[in-house]
C-alpha cells in the first residue's frame, strides 16, 4: 500500500461528524498550532513541507502566504476554493463530502497563521449538497469552540461562511471567484495587483484550494520537515488523484508524488488497468485543461526515463513531449476513443466556459469549435489543421487568465500527437 495521510481516516464509520472526528485524533493540529506555535512558526512549518498548491498551477503554498499584505490596517480574507468545475477533476467534492472536518482544520490553522478572521469557502453552484454537509461541520466546530469567539479559550477568533457559485468554470479562476463573491459577475482581474494586496473588497486575500488547505493541517500535527520527506524532490507529499476514463477502477486516489505512471494505471491498488483488456492510447494527466500525451509518453518521457506523477516528471519534455501534473485529474483513452471527437467535446466546453472579455479566447475558442466540428463531422477541408494551430497559437499567452491557455492546450497538443487521426477524419 503507497503512504496515506489525508485519507487515512476517510473510511472510518461517522468520521463526518465531530465527535468521531475528534475521537480518531481530529483537530489536533489546531489544539497544537494555536496552543504551542505562534502564527509565523505555523507559517514557517509550511515552507518547510514544500507544500506546492493543488489548485492547478503548484505554487508553493508557504511563499504565497508570505506575500500577504500585512502592513495594510484593512482586514485579511482567506478564501478557499472549492469550485471544482475542471472536467476530470473530482477531488475536493470527494474530501469535502467525506472528511468535511480535515478542511475546517485546515482553514482554522492557515487563517491562524494568516492573521484572518473571516474565512470563505466559495463551493461550486452544482455541489449544492455539500453546502449543507460543511455549513453542519462549521456549526459543529462552533458550539465545540473551535469557530467563533476566542477560540480554545487564546485571543484568535475566526468565523466561516460557504458561498455556493452559479455554476461557472470561471469562477474557479481566483480574481473571477473574488469578484463572484463581491456579488458581481464573474470576470477574471488583471494582475497585478495581486489578491496578496487587493482581493477581496479591495481587501488583503489568499486563494487556496480545497486539497492546500486540509494538507495544512495534517503538516502541522506531523510537521513540517517529516512531510517534505515524502514525495519526490520538489514535489512533496501526497497528492489526491480523480482518475476516470476507460480504466476499471475509477475514483479518488491519494498517492505519494512519486509513484510511476504504469504503476497508477496498472496496479489494482489503483486503476487497476485499463478496461476489457483493450490497450491504452493516450491520458490527460492534470485535469481537462493540460496537454494530452499518448500512450508511449505517458508511460515513458522521451529520455526514455520512466514518467512518474510528479510536478517535475510530467512536466519533463515541456510542450513538445510533457504535459502537467494541474489539478490531478487523470483521464485515460483506451484504443477506440477517438481523439478528434473528444477534442472537439473539450473545446465546445471552453467556448461555453470563456467570459468573453478577450478577444483571442472569445473568438478563438469559438472558432476551434467550429472547425473541429466539421472534421468530425466529415465537412473538413485539408487547412483546417494548421488553421487549428494558428488559432490555438493565437490564443495562447495573450489573454487576461490562464482559460485562454487551457483552451488552446489540448488541440495543439491533440494535434501534435494525433495528426494523423486528424487527416483520417479528412479521408
Ligand atoms: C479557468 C480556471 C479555473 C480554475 N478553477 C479552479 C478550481 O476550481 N479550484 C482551484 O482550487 N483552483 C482553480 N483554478 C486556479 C486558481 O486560480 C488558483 O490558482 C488556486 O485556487 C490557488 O490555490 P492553490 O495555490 O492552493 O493551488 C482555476 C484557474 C483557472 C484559470
Ligand atoms: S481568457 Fe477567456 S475566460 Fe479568461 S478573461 Fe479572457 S475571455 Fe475571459
Amino acid at each position: 500500500m503507497g503512504r496515506t495521510i489525508l485519507l487515512d481516516k476517510v473510511n472510518v464509520p461517522g468520521i463526518r461528524n465531530f465527535g468521531v472526528y475528534r475521537a480518531n485524533g481530529g483537530y489536533k493540529s489546531v489544539d497544537k498550532g494555536l496552543l504551542e506555535m505562534s502564527p509565523a512558526q505555523v507559517q514557517q512549518e509550511v515552507i518547510k513541507s514544500g507544500l506546492r498548491g493543488r489548485g492547478g498551477a503548484g505554487f508553493p503554498t508557504g511563499l504565497k502566504w508570505s506575500f500577504l499584505d500585512r502592513k495594510s490596517d484593512r482586514p485579511r480574507y482567506l478564501v478557499c476554493n472549492a469550485d471544482e468545475s475542471e472536467p476530470g477533476t473530482f477531488k475536493d467534492r470527494f474530501l469535502m463530502e467525506r472528511l468535511p472536518h480535515l478542511l475546517i482544520e485546515g482553514l482554522i490553522i492557515s487563517s491562524y497563521a494568516l492573521g484572518v478572521k473571516t474565512c470563505y469557502i466559495y463551493i461550486r453552484g452544482e455541489f449544492k449538497y455539500l453546502v449543507g454537509i460543511m455549513e453542519s461541520a462549521i456549526r459543529e466546530a462552533k458550539q465545540n469552540k473551535y469557530l467563533g469567539e476566542k477560540i480554545l479559550g487564546t485571543d484568535f477568533s475566526l468565523e466561516i461562511y460557504v458561498h455556493p457559485g452559479a455554476g461557472a468554470y470561471i469562477c474557479g479562476e481566483e480574481t473571477a471567484l473574488l469578484e463572484s463573491l463581491e456579488g458581481k459577475r464573474g470576470n477574471p482581474r488583471i494582475k497585478p495587483p495581486f489578491p496578496a494586496y487587493k482581493g477581496l473588497y479591495d481587501c488583503p486575500t489568499v486563494v487556496n484550494n480545497v486539497e492546500t488547505l486540509a494538507t495544512v493541517a495534517t503538516i502541522i500535527e506531523m510537521g513540517g520537515e517529516a512531510y517534505s520527506k515524502i514525495g519526490i524532490g520538489k514535489s512533496t507529499g501526497t497528492k489526491l488523484i480523480s482518475a476516470c476514463g476507460n480504466i476499471n477502477r475509477p475514483g479518488v486516489y491519494e498517492i505519494e508524488l512519486g509513484l510511476a505512471v504504469e504503476d497508477f494505471i496498472y496496479s489494482d491498488e489503483y486503476c487497476g488497468g485499463i478496461r476489457n483488456g483493450r490497450m491504452l492510447k493516450a491520458v490527460i494527466p492534470g485535469g481537462s485543461s493540460v496537454p494530452i500525451l499518448p500512450a508511449d509518453l505517458i508511460l515513458n518521457t522521451a529520455k526514455g526515463e520512466q514518467r512518474l506523477i510528479s510536478y517535475e516528471s510530467l512536466a519533463e519534455g515541456e510542450f513538445e513531449s510533457g504535459s502537467m501534473l494541474g489539478s490531478g485529474g487523470f483521464i485515460v483513452f483506451d484504443e477506440d476513443q477517438c481523439i478528434v471527437r473528444n477534442t472537439w467535446n473539450l473545446t465546445r466546453f471552453y467556448r461555453h466556459e470563456s467570459c468573453g472579455q478577450c478577444s483571442p479566447c472569445r473568438e478563438g475558442t469559438g472558432w476551434m469549435e467550429k472547425i473541429l466540428y466539421r472534421l468530425e463531422n466529415g465537412q473538413g477541408r485539408m487547412s483546417d489543421i494548421d488553421l487549428l494551430v494558428r488559432v490555438a497559437k493565437n490564443i495562447e499567452g495573450n489573454t487576461i487568465c490562464p482559460l485562454g491557455d487551457a483552451a488552446a492546450w489540448p488541440v495543439a497538443s491533440a494535434i501534435r500527437h494525433f495528426r494523423g487521426e486528424f487527416e483520417a477524419h479528412l479521408k
